[in-house]
């Protein structure tokens, strides 16, 4: 395979890091998750912007501009001849320097990109997924798509552990997200989910879902809902790049409704599904 390297392509192989780099010693530095569907990308504009947002609030300069990544990662696709379902993985780091807190002066970003297969999960998609509900122990920067994801981790390792796929995070019992995609409720016909302040992601698949429920006139409400209203819920569904839409049909044990998709995240995976067709 061969990956993007600063911006050279080169062969995966031969890409080494050096041990004193910021990414790895201090996760210091920001990435992105693009979907790439039949070798075409999925929102790459969406995630370039965000990309950019993340780096102005990191202080991190990016050795391009919007217009030569965009054109980068088109190259890397036809580079690689990607013709089926993927994904590509970018990173951004404040470079390599002797280890020290505070930012090095003369060192230029270390950025990287590479492509993976990866199917939709049709299982998933079709049936839903069940999750458990934790403590959101990150910190008060979550819109940034930071590489400091231990907290992400733990919470999602704690997930698989318990035979579920999320783990659903709330601040006293305010939902804000789940480890690694946003997250939806659906009561009476409306959508709740958490607005999008610093406190999550805001989701590329996200602002296609809030177009999604304007084209179908389904109101979108961005008003946080607490651990306790998802015992009540009509439906509840995530969303992020790798998941799409997926429906979540159980947590802690509990059945959401009668336990199957129901027909609003099933409008919104149909919306989905001809957007990225
Ligand atoms: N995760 N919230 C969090 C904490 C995320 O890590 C992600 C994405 C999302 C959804 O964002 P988007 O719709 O732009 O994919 C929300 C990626 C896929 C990951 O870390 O693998």
């Amino acid at each position: 395979p061969i990956i993007l390297s600063q911006t050279h392509f080169t062969h995966q192989d031969s890409l080494t890091y050096p041990f004193e780099e910021r990414g790895l010693q201090f996760g210091d530095g920001i990435y992105e998750v693009i979907r790439v569907y039949g070798g075409e990308y999925y929102s790459l504009n969406e995630h370039i912007e965000r990309l950019f947002r993340s780096a102005e609030a990191i202080k991190l300069k990016l050795p391009f501009s919007k217009k030569d990544i965009s054109d980068l990662l088109q190259n890397l696709l036809n580079r690689n001849s990607m013709k089926s379902d993927g994904i590509v993985y970018l990173q951004a780091t404040r470079g390599s320097a002797p280890r020290n807190h505070t930012f090095p002066s003369a060192t230029e970003a270390n950025v990287y990109a590479y492509i993976r297969d990866m199917p939709r999960n049709t299982d998933n998609l079709a049936n839903g997924v069940s999750a458990i509900t934790q403590r959101d122990t990150r910190w008060e920067n979550c819109y940034i798509k930071s590489l400091n994801l231990l907290p992400n981790v733990l919470a999602k390792q704690t997930a698989h552990e318990n035979n579920s796929y999320e783990a659903i995070l709330h601040r006293e019992g305010i939902v804000t997200e789940c480890s690694s995609s946003n997250i939806y409720l659906i009561k009476n016909g409306n959508i709740y989910t958490h607005p999008a302040t610093k406190r999550i992601l805001h989701g590329c698949v996200r602002m296609h879902v809030e177009q999604f429920a304007k084209d179908l006139q389904i109101p979108f409400i961005e008003e946080a809902f607490s651990t306790a209203d998802i015992e009540e819920a009509d439906e509840l569904f995530l969303s992020s790049t790798t998941s799409e839409i997926t429906p979540v049909t159980e947590v802690d044990g509990k059945t959401i409704a009668n336990g199957k998709p129901g027909h609003i995240t099933r409008k919104l995976q149909e919306a989905y599904e001809q957007d990225a067709a």
